[in-house]
């Protein structure tokens, strides 16, 4: 596989992080990020070759860093004056986190036979679902191993994450062309595949931070209720995605998964619900029939209602951290929910 292999859609990415860091203005943090492509190559390498190419794959297209961002910034938010944590600690810590996710992306994608992922095809469609979840594996024994070596309670806290996440999409699986599926089940998953990762983040870098167990807990909550407002969001893209999401736009749709935009106008009691019902109820919903859908959600709401609940969450989550003292790393989690809630990618 060479590096333009699979590529469709605009370039970005490829070979750096794309942190969008108009929100990051804590400078160690941006500087961490910096040295976390490096860390995550040295750790996702192999001795097999086939298996670090599928690995790179991904990993080499970057990806927004969120997660190791926000460690970063948690460890900076909690650092009692005088203690900052070891800068190889947290750039281990958060290239762990950062692998968990990547191989969880890996095994979602051949879960909701996406075809595109940061921009490029996705392993699941150039190589077959074997190599794709092959490398989701690899990436996942690689994470708990660094993990398990730097600290036995950050590895006991990322191994409950993933159970969550491996949790929240067989729920997931379970529900799709669910046109029943209810809001609460809807936010357990969210919770569970993703909110679970964005929390453990969060509470990395306070534990590196030697943060007081107040701290750490105001943290993690921070962390969690942004990871809700972030799928809340991620949900909108499948549906208004004009190719800047690096994702392809109706998949999700056309799977049976059904996420908050979607959810939000089937629960109505009105002519445009049923209209949508039917739509999905559709035994093989073409790129006609998902068009029809997306534009009939964005007609009747559901787009801003969802980036609503979403604005909702993200208001919490600076609520949660309202308690801890005044910094530069406070600030840049201040700013982030907004970021979260405007994204486009
Ligand atoms: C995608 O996560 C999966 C979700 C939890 C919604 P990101 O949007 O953080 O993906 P990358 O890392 O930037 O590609
Ligand atoms: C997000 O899954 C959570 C995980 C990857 C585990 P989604 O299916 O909602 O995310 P995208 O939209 O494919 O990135
Ligand atoms: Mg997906
Ligand atoms: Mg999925």
């Amino acid at each position: 596989m060479t590096e333009g292999d699979g590529h469709t859609g605009s370039r970005r990415g490829a070979g750096s992080a794309r942190h969008e860091s108009g929100w990051l203005t804590y400078g160690p943090a941006r500087t961490l990020l910096d040295s976390l492509d490096g860390t995550l190559a040295e750790f996702a390498r192999s001795d097999d070759v086939r298996l670090s190419e599928v690995a790179e794959h991904l990993l080499r297209r970057g990806g927004k860093r969120v997660r190791p961002a926000l460690l970063f910034t948690a460890a900076g938010a909690a650092s009692p004056a005088g203690s900052a944590p070891a800068d190889d600690d947290l750039l281990t810590a958060a290239a762990a986190i950062e692998l968990l996710h990547v191989a969880a992306l890996y095994h979602d994608d051949v879960m909701d036979r996406a075809e595109m992922r940061r921009g490029v095809s996705t392993v699941n469609a150039l190589r077959g679902d074997a190599e794709a979840l092959t490398a989701g594996t690899f990436l996942f024994a690689r994470a708990i191993r660094m993990l398990v070596e730097l600290d036995g309670w950050l590895a006991d806290w990322a191994s409950q994450s993933a159970l969550a996440l491996a949790l929240g999409q067989l729920q997931e699986a379970e529900n799709t062309y669910n046109v029943g599926h209810r809001l609460d089940s809807y936010m357990q998953i969210a919770a569970r595949k993703t909110a679970a990762l964005f929390e453990l983040s969060c509470r990395a870098g306070a534990h590196l931070a030697g943060a007081s167990q107040e701290t750490a807990e105001a943290l993690g909550l921070y962390g969690r209720v942004l990871g809700l407002a972030f799928q809340a969001v991620d949900d909108t893209l499948d549906i208004t995605a004009d190719g800047d999401s690096g994702k392809r736009p109706g998949i999700d749709l056309r799977e049976g998964v059904y996420g908050l935009p979607v959810l939000l106008v089937l629960q109505l009691k009105t002519a445009e619900a049923d209209r949508l019902r039917r739509i999905l109820q559709r035994d093989d919903l073409d790129e006609a029939g998902q068009a029809e859908a997306r534009d009939l959600v964005i007609a009747a709401g559901g787009v801003t209602g969802a980036v609503k609940v979403a604005h909702g969450y993200g208001q919490e989550a600076v609520s949660r951290i309202a308690a801890l003292a005044a910094s530069d790393a406070k600030e840049s989690l201040i700013r982030l929910p907004q970021y979260v809630v405007l994204r486009r990618h």
